[in-house]
């Protein structure tokens, strides 16, 4: 079950449990999958446990690559093993929640008509699951065709098919769902529901339960799909960083300033055009100094401090070197390299607790274009995680060099990743498991 942890008026926190199917719903190439992937990649970075079943592929199994007159409703054997998929899905579904505790599980299909809206909800009902219908509608054809050509004609559906052709394909599928679609109307008004309409342009909500459905809700009215990037960078070098002790809120070094100086260049030659981009840095100084000569940059970035940006507090440890720690925490030392995800510092924070501070910033860059984030070693990892779907496990312990400028671009399925080195020395900060090395 889900265990979602809301502050409640400074009191603690207040736990919830819910199991929720969110239902897609739409014509093909509404964005469906892509809506289902991120929603999985959002509550698993929350801890959440969350898996999407696509009834696409459990079609795949049997039937590898129809042309479009199998989604004709007229053609009786396409029916029927289009309902032996949904059936599979949901079944596998309904066996998941049971046997893996699962949270949300996300039906990725067309659910194109009121009847298998229905025959969903009462499948989910009588397991006593809540139901959450996300309708995508979009009826701009240039948008329909760009996705068609940006994710369907390289779907296994036309493996080593012509893309032209298989276009043509897509289209005449869509125009047999078509025939039969009906979206989500005021007989349906006792639904949970949103419908995004135009990819978010509008959007309207109906009956919404609790606050993990709220929560989903609200991630998906802040996407969007403009083509945008983000770029990452640690502070530069710090004299903290030189002496090997974490936390505080040192100055950068001679050799922080020098990638200070570089960062205008390095981001003008990433950016590869005239995008204006916007900084955000930390409350801390060796943040704010790094991102100075970009934020004077002629190109007149804004610039903006948050507060969730600065650095994993390490309470009773901050100020110390790992040795230091390792000599007086010797417990807690061992405790973190066992768990460093879940470890919280004395009087501090943990992983988990920074991804918790750091959910409005996802939210924030959700609803953004290009972003500059000038962060810290820990929350550039919970960053860097949540885009490129780093398990809990490994997140704590990435590689993460000073003085690199990571630039992520997200995809269709998935994020794209650059790193450019300044070229600029600097210690490393990274500590291996076991290990007390001031610089390794
Ligand atoms: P579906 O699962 O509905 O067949 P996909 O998820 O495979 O569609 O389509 C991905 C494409 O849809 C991408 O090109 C993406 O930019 C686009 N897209 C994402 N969200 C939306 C939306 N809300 N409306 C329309 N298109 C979208
Ligand atoms: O050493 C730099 C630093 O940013 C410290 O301030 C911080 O405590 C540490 O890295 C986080 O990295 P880790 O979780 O690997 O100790
Ligand atoms: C499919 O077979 O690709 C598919 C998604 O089917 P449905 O119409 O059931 O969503």
């Amino acid at each position: 079950m889900a265990t979602l942890y809301r502050k409640t008026n400074g009191q603690g926190v207040q736990v919830e449990d819910t199991r929720v199917v969110v239902v897609m719903v739409g014509l093909p190439a509404r964005g469906k999958s892509l809506i289902a992937q991120k929603v999985v990649r959002y509550l698993r970075w929350l801890s959440i446990k969350a898996k999407a079943f696509n009834v696409g592929s459990y079609r795949r199994q049997d039937t590898p690559q129809p042309t479009a007159d199998f989604f004709d409703t007229s053609n009786k054997d396409g029916e029927r093993m289009r309902h032996a998929a949904a059936e599979a899905a949901v079944k596998d579904m309904l066996k998941w929640f049971k046997t893996d505790g699962g949270a949300v599980a996300i039906l990725d299909a067309t659910n194109s008509t009121k009847a298998r809206r229905r025959w969903v909800r009462e499948r989910c009902a009588d397991n006593g699951i809540e139901t959450l219908y996300v309708e995508s509608k979009c009826d701009s054809e240039e948008t329909i065709m760009a996705n068609i050509m940006e994710v369907k004609t390289t779907s296994p559906d036309y493996e080593g098919q012509d893309p032209e052709a298989a276009a043509l394909d897509f289209l005449n599928r869509i125009r047999n769902y078509e025939k039969v679609y009906e979206t989500i109307d005021e007989d349906e008004k006792d639904l949970t529901y949103v419908k995004l309409i135009d990819v978010g342009k509008q959007v309207i909500i109906n009956q919404i339960q609790d606050y993990l459905q709220s929560r989903v809700v609200y991630y998906l009215m802040n996407l969007h799909i403009r083509p945008r990037s983000i770029w990452l960078s640690r502070h530069g070098e710090s004299e903290f960083n030189l002496s090997g002790k974490i936390g505080g809120d040192a100055n950068i070094s001679e050799r922080g300033q020098l990638y200070a100086r570089a960062l205008p260049d390095l981001v003008a030659s990433s950016v590869g055009d005239d995008r204006r981009l916007t900084i955000w840095t930390s409350t801390l100084k060796r943040t704010i100094q790094t991102a100075r000569f970009l934020a004077a940059s002629p190109k007149g970035y804004d610039k903006l401090e948050w507060k969730a940006l600065d650095e994993l507090d390490s309470g009773v440890c901050d100020g110390l070197t790992y040795q230091e720690i390792a000599d007086q925490y010797p417990e807690d030392f061992k405790a973190r390299d066992d768990d460093k995800y879940n470890y919280r510092y004395r009087g501090g924070e943990s992983y988990r607790d920074v991804v918790i501070r750091l959910e409005p910033i996802i939210m924030e860059l959700e609803r953004s274009e290009n972003i500059i984030i000038v962060t810290h070693q820990a929350v550039l990892r919970c960053i860097y995680a949540y885009y490129m779907n780093v398990p809990q496990e490994q997140s704590p312990w990435m590689e993460v060099p000073l003085h690199t400028l990571i630039k992520l671009t997200p995809r269709a399925y998935s994020t794209e990743e650059q790193r450019f080195d300044a070229n600029i020395p600097a210690v490393s900060t990274f500590r291996s498991k076991g290990s007390t090395a001031k610089h390794q």
